[in-house]
């Protein structure tokens, strides 16, 4: 293995005051807030990583031309930091993250970050930032992110990278808190095709779910669901999560990777559930299996689930034929329990018996 880089802590001369900090903290939404300091380190074609240090959280001084701005070669992660009882930092499955940032940066043509050089910058940051960890249900939700940073037109992959991780300290992403959520089915846009970048976290299918979520919202909706772009049949994920479904016999059934993304929260579900003895399929699902399955009561309960919605349960699924209900329209007994042992081993208020906490 090459030396990792050494992120070099340099403390901002101009952090926030405890007062303004303490302030802050005690009414929080998700993502407009933001910690003292940064990760960063550079790649170049010729060096390689280097420039690593973490230090005072700044604007990045960007040429018109960085080919970020023109060709989108952008990735990143969401991760979070919780404060445990007795004031220790906890980060979950950071690994995980570090291994899918290299999945999303090979399909992205974009330089690998050793794993343990990724962790390193999450924890690097943390520590620096450990007094902005929120108490309680909040948490310190962490960015990673790389893109490309060279000055040229050209349409090949960039010479020139910035890696960042940025902290925001984070309340619920639903404004709702815990309300069931109401979802739109989407029958004029898709989110990923087979050989596309589905399965890797950029930036760019972010912005293309942007249209479909705003049809979302015009129609009451809190997230919009994409079917596949082939036969706009199957269904695929939510704007920013993954779905699950929860039968009357225990099953859960998850779409089958491909084109979407490989969550974290969704592994970590599958993981858990088939060690409590449910059977869990990760198979195709198609909207009309939903709908057929919701009516009959074969459906008991759907959730989403991600790292920055946790696990949030559905209630109605409206469409342009009309809307349905799961179950009795209310979060399930079963999304609760998950949700529950979920953010117990992520708080460190129950036992880790899956290894998952560092
Ligand atoms: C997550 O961190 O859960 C995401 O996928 C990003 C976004 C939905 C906030």
């Amino acid at each position: 293995d090459a030396p990792g880089i050494r992120f070099e802590l340099k403390r901002s001369s101009n952090p926030v005051p405890a007062a303004e900090r303490a302030e802050a903290l005690s009414h929080l939404t998700f993502g407009t807030l933001f910690s003292d300091h940064m990760a960063v380190a550079r790649w170049s074609q010729d060096r390689g990583w280097h420039s690593a240090e973490i230090t005072a959280r700044a604007p990045f001084p960007i040429d018109p031309a960085s080919s970020v701005l023109h060709y989108a070669q952008e990735i990143f992660e969401g991760m979070k930091a919780y404060r445990t009882a007795d004031g220790r930092a906890l980060l979950f499955r950071p690994e995980e993250n570090a291994r899918r940032f290299n999945q999303s940066a090979r399909r992205m043509a974009m330089p690998e970050l050793p794993e343990a050089d990724f962790v390193a910058a999450v924890e690097g940051l943390v520590a620096a930032d450990q007094d902005w960890l929120p108490e309680g249900e909040a948490s310190l939700y962490l960015r990673p992110f790389m893109f490309a940073s060279e000055s040229f037109l050209g349409v090949r992959p960039s010479r020139e990278y910035i890696f960042c991780v940025i902290a925001s300290p984070v309340g619920p992403y639903f404004k709702g808190g815990s309300k069931p959520l109401t979802l739109w089915v989407s029958q004029n846009y898709s989110r990923a095709a087979r050989g596309g970048t589905g399965e890797a976290k950029c930036g760019g299918n972010y912005a293309g779910s942007l249209a479909a979520q705003a049809e979302a919202s015009t129609k009451g909706c809190d997230q919009v669901v994409f079917l596949d772009s082939a036969e706009n049949r199957w269904v695929e994920e939510l704007g920013g999560m993954n779905l699950f479904f929860v039968m009357a016999d225990g099953r859960l059934v998850t779409p089958s990777l491909g084109t979407i993304l490989p969550g974290i929260t969704r592994k970590s579900i599958i993981e858990m559930a088939s060690a409590e003895g449910h059977i869990v399929e990760e198979r195709p699902y198609s909207f009309d299996e939903w709908q057929a399955d919701a009516a009959s009561g074969r459906m008991k309960e759907a959730f989403a689930c991600g790292t920055a919605a946790v696990v949030a349960g559905i209630g109605t699924l409206r469409h342009a034929g009309g809307e349905f209900t799961i179950g009795d329209g209310q979060v399930g007994p079963t999304t609760e329990a998950f949700r529950h042992k979920l953010v117990g081993i992520q708080r460190g208020a129950a036992p880790d018996s899956f290894g998952w906490t560092r």
